[in-house]
């Protein structure tokens, strides 16, 4: 660890992406001694910047995730002088020769260095950077990877393009497809609940579960990033990816082992067997503006970089069926949307009622309420509950449906890393469990593209909600249409 040399390249380093998270993260890595000793980080973008105009922006937004680090300001001051940056086109491979001849001066006198390049850049100029920096500024002797980001591509089609073009520059097991939601703590605690625990996995089918719901929500809008999101809409943005990575995870068969390859083959047989979303299962939503107290939320549509008649849902919830023996008939529903009324994500799964409940008709216990719920609160707040029916303590016989609570905050100390950190560091340590892997995503986009597309082509319109309220009502009648009450809002 302590011979060898990193270099990290953050390729679009003046972006939002990086500012809020990549520097972060690596600055709370580097603080954690999680990086190798040797390690330089260049910013590389279009604009014009010296290293240190460059080490005052990202220096803005480091934070010290521990409290009591006083030693955090000296720490942040060596970070920064690690930090170097240059000025450089996307599609040039002359701009990364000379990136690639900077890093060489940094990494001297070890001759070999690994190289990691994370593209926080438009999908449109993905395929031109992967081209000029692996030509030009890959490692000429350890290894060289590529962390991309999300969107790969907006359907079939356009992901098999990128994906065909992306592969005439890198090798698969370069390429690391981040999808940060697998970094969050609960997710990658999904895999260690249902397999090191004996209570859990029996239950874990249609036998036993009646619904799972998989929800996020965000109590703000699309605020500055309208011109983006626009292109794209909440089930590309969220649902294709986030919600559908938990789904996998969720309901996928345990892996022969806890390596890479197996656990996303059976990801992928998950979404193999689901069957493609139907129109009638999809709703979707944009949100109005709202006037409280005297001052006005604004709409989607008033964002400056938002089309004048834009029908683009910020809103949606579907319903998809995975086909295969464990899960046949269980109705997973997926939600997501902007501009609610609180920040959360969860999954929600609502078990079966007790067949012959002694207590329905004694006690007018309300079956649809008192069936056990096992929640895995994904964000804020996090942790695991499962509510299950107690007697009320006293001479009495009164029932009270009340949770078996692991709130994260009141059992563990230890603050939780950002996903962000999680995921560099394993691409570092060359760790691809939580990456996304190609045949994953074709499967994904083959399930949602048909859908994505009617959408479109019938021009139809999103149920209008207003900001900060609990979303269209279209949302209960499909949910209520497969016999399920949605968990948030109950
Ligand atoms: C991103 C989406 O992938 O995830 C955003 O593009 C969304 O629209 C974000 O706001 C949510 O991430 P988190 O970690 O803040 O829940």
């Amino acid at each position: 660890w302590d011979q060898s040399a990193l270099s990290i390249v953050v390729v679009g380093a003046s972006g939002d992406l990086a500012k809020k998270k990549i520097f972060p993260a690596l600055f709370a890595l580097y603080y954690e001694k999680m990086l190798p000793k040797n390690f330089k980080i260049y910013g590389y973008a279009r604009s014009k910047m010296g290293d240190e105009e460059f080490r005052d922006l990202i220096a803005s937004s480091l934070t010290c995730r521990l409290t009591d680090a006083s030693d955090c300001g000296k720490k942040m001051d060596e970070f920064l002088d690690r930090c170097f940056y240059q000025a450089g086109q996307y599609a040039s491979d002359a701009d990364f020769a000379a990136l690639a001849s900077r890093m060489a001066e940094g990494e001297a006198p070890l001759e070999c260095a690994d190289r990691l390049f994370y593209l926080s850049i438009p999908p449109n100029i993905f395929t031109a950077v992967a081209a000029s920096a692996s030509k030009a500024a890959s490692s000429k002797c350890g290894w060289t990877r590529m962390i991309v980001e999300k969107p790969f591509g907006r359907d079939s089609e356009s992901f098999c393009a990128l994906s065909d073009e992306l592969y005439r520059h890198l090798r698969e097991d370069q390429i690391y497809r981040i999808d940060h939601y697998l970094g969050k703590e609960l997710i990658e605690n999904l895999t260690v609940l249902r397999f090191a625990n004996l209570v859990f996995e029996p239950l874990w089918s249609r036998q036993y579960i009646r619904n799972v719901q998989v929800i996020f929500s965000e109590n703000f809008g699309t605020e500055g990033r309208g011109g983006y999101f626009d292109q794209y809409g909440i089930v590309r943005d969220v649902i294709q990816n986030h919600l559908l990575q938990i789904l996998a995870l969720f309901a996928m068969e345990q892996p022969a082992s806890l390596d890479a390859e197996d656990i996303r083959n059976e990801k992928v047989k998950v979404l193999k067997s689901m069957a493609q979303v139907r129109l009638e299962d999809v709703v979707v939503g944009q949100y109005r503006s709202r006037t409280t107290r005297g001052s006005t939320l604004p709409g989607y549509l008033d964002d400056d970089t938002v089309p004048p008649n834009s029908i683009t849902p910020t809103f949606a919830a579907c319903a998809v069926f995975v086909n295969n023996a464990r899960w046949d008939g269980v109705p997973f529903l997926l939600k997501a949307g902007k501009a609610l009324h609180s920040r959360v994500a969860e999954i929600r799964v609502q078990f079966r009622h007790v067949p012959g409940n002694l207590y329905r008709n004694k006690l007018g216990l309300d079956l649809d309420k008192a069936t056990n719920e096992l929640v895995i609160r994904i964000q804020p707040n996090e942790g695991i509950y499962l509510k299950v029916n107690n007697k009320v303590p006293g001479l009495g016989l009164r029932i009270d449906t009340t949770r078996l609570d692991l709130t994260y905050k009141s059992k563990y100390e230890a603050t939780l890393p950002d996903a962000y950190e999680r995921l560099i560091l394993d691409c570092i340590n060359g760790d691809r469990r939580l990456f996304i892997r190609n045949d994953e995503l074709e499967v994904a986009w083959e399930k949602f593209t048909p859908v994505l597309k009617e959408l479109e082509e019938r021009g139809v319109q999103p149920e209008l909600y207003p900001y900060g309220s609990r979303g269209p009502v279209g949302a209960h009648y499909l949910a209520a249409k497969h016999g399920v009450r949605w968990g948030d809002l109950a």
